[in-house]
């Protein structure tokens, strides 16, 4: 019973534009974006039920891996049209080219299996995009103490690692917001894209 009241609310805040995807994909229709002319790629898609489903709608397609195969069904009912692959997408990024110009990075926010966060999706994901691509990516610049009570796996000693060695960095732990667009500006020119503008 609460599941479907969550989803109800959630519809309603859908419909709205108050959801975190229906607010990105305002700016970028301000921002001169044509939304029915991105075909998506949803890199780590679990059941396609937050983040897939507000914006599905909006685009033209979309391709969603997956690593669990228990999540398909779902996936199929939450996006009915969708192209679903249940692969590794660390694994899937290396097989394919040119496909797509809008790519969602929704991934596990620390450590798992043998990654963390989205890093070793680099510099692969930018054999995935098209000339012009939009890419949305899930960035953590630092937690707070409220944070950590609430997923106290966070930047454990091996993410502070790995996020040192991703942003060059000697802190971590804390990395201003326009900072980390600088990297990431970086990591994009060293792959011979500009990034023409970004938000958060
Ligand atoms: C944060 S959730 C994604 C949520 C989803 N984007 C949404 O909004 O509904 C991360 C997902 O990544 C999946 N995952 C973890 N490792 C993966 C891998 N190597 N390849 C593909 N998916 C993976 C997990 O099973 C999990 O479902």
């Amino acid at each position: 019973m609460m599941k479907i009241v969550r989803s109800f609310l959630k519809s309603i805040r859908c419909f709205l534009g108050l959801t975190p995807m229906r607010k990105i994909f305002k700016k970028l229709k301000s921002q001169g974006v044509k939304l029915k002319s991105l075909n998506g790629l949803e890199i780590f898609g679990h059941t396609g039920e937050y983040h897939p489903r507000d914006y599905f709608p909006l685009i033209a397609s979309l391709e969603v891996w997956e690593i669990n195969s228990l999540c398909e069904n779902t996936i199929r009912k939450n996006l009915p049209g969708a192209k679903i692959k249940i692969t590794d997408s660390f694994k899937e990024i290396k097989t394919i080219s040119g496909k797509f110009n809008l790519i969602v990075v929704d991934n596990p926010i620390s450590t798992f299996d043998i990654y963390c966060e989205h890093f070793d999706l680099f510099p692969a994901i930018f054999s995935l995009t098209r000339d012009s691509t939009i890419f949305i990516l899930n960035v953590i610049p630092k937690v707070t103490d409220k944070i950590l009570k609430s997923y106290p796996y966070l930047f454990n000693k091996t993410q502070l690692e790995w996020r040192a060695l991703f942003y060059c960095t000697q802190h971590p732990e804390k990395i201003d917001l326009n900072v980390l667009a600088a990297y990431h500006e970086k990591r994009c020119a060293d792959n011979g894209f500009v990034v023409e503008w970004y938000f958060f």
